[in-house]
C-alpha cells in the first residue's frame, strides 16, 4: 500500500456524499471510490447482522480496489459495523462518523443538553449517548429516530408535499432547551437548511470532524497523496439516475464516473 491508493467511502445511499464533500475539500489530491448501497437502503430499519453483512461486503470491495483507508460515511453502518471492519482491516485506518460527531457535540454545547436525530437503528443502539458520555459524563442526550427522512431524501426531498410537517413532528419531540443538535444520519445535512428553520440552536454535522480524523490518520501513516488532482468514482447497487441527481445537486459537481454493481 502507498500514497497512490484511493480512499474508500461508503453509505447506504446518497447520504455519504455529505462526508465526501468535506473530504474532497480537505484532500483534493486524493482519488476516492464512493459506494452507495441504494439497492439496500434504508439501512436504518434493518437488523444489526444484515447491516454488518452489507458493510463488510462493501469494505471488502473497497480494499480489493486498492483503498488505503475506509470511511464509513453512515451512522447506521458505523453503529453496526465499525468494530467488525476495524478488526478485519486492522492495518488501515477505518473512520466512523459517530466518535467524531460526539466529540464535536460536546465541544459545541454550552448547557450540556444535546439532541440527536438519526435512524431507528442508530438511536436504538444508544451509540451517540455512549460516545458523548465518554467526553462529557454529565451530558444529557435526547434522541429521536426519524424513520421517513432517509427514504424521502433518497427519492428527492422537495418532491414530498408534507415534508415540512414531517420534519417538524420529529424535531418537536426533542426538549426545547437543548442547545445543540447532532445530525446523526449522513443524509440529513442535505436538508440542513430546512432543519435550521425549525431548530434555532447549534447544529453539528459530524462530517467535518470525521474528515479531519481521516486526514490526520493518513498523515500519521505518511499516506497522503500530493500534487495530482484526485479523481472520483462512484458505484451504486440500485438506481443510478436518482442517486446522480441528488448527489450532483448537493456536491455541486458532475458525477461523471458511475456504475451499478452487485456485490
Ligand atoms: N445515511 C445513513 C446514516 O448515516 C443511513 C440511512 C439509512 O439507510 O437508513 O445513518
Amino acid at each position: 500500500m502507498d500514497q497512490s491508493y484511493s480512499i474508500g467511502v461508503f453509505d447506504s445511499g446518497v447520504g455519504g456524499t455529505t462526508v465526501l464533500k468535506h473530504i474532497r475539500g480537505m484532500l483534493p489530491n486524493e482519488n476516492i471510490i464512493y459506494f452507495g448501497d441504494n439497492g439496500n437502503a434504508p439501512y436504518g430499519d434493518r437488523e444489526r447482522e444484515e447491516i454488518q453483512k452489507f458493510s463488510v461486503n462493501i469494505a471488502d470491495f473497497l480494499v480489493e480496489n486498492r483503498c488505503k483507508a475506509i470511511v464509513i460515511a453512515c451512522n447506521t453502518a458505523t453503529a453496526a459495523a465499525v468494530d467488525v471492519i476495524r478488526e478485519k482491516y486492522s492495518t488501515i485506518p477505518v473512520i466512523g462518523v459517530i466518535e467524531p460527531g460526539a466529540r464535536m457535540a460536546t465541544s459545541t454545547t454550552k448547557n450540556n443538553k444535546i439532541g440527536v436525530i438519526g435512524t431507528l437503528f442508530t438511536v436504538s443502539t444508544g451509540a451517540y449517548q455512549k460516545e458523548i458520555k465518554k467526553y462529557s459524563p454529565d451530558a444529557e442526550v435526547y434522541q429521536v429516530g426519524c424513520k421517513p427522512f432517509c427514504p424521502m431524501i433518497e427519492a428527492g426531498w422537495e418532491t414530498f408535499e408534507d415534508r415540512d410537517e414531517i420534519l417538524k413532528t420529529h424535531i418537536d419531540q426533542l426538549p426545547k432547551d437543548i442547545d445543540t443538535l447532532v445530525l446523526g444520519c449522513t443524509h440529513y445535512p442535505i436538508i440542513e437548511n430546512e432543519i435550521r428553520k425549525i431548530f434555532k440552536g447549534k447544529i453539528v454535522d459530524p462530517a467535518l470532524e470525521s474528515s479531519r480524523e481521516l486526514m490526520n490518520k493518513l498523515e500519521e501513516k505518511n499516506l497522503l497523496r500530493e500534487h495530482q488532482v484526485g479523481k472520483l468514482e462512484f458505484y451504486v447497487s440500485g438506481e443510478i439516475e436518482k442517486f446522480k441527481s441528488v448527489a450532483e445537486k448537493f456536491l455541486g459537481e458532475k458525477v461523471e464516473r458511475i456504475a451499478k454493481i452487485k456485490l
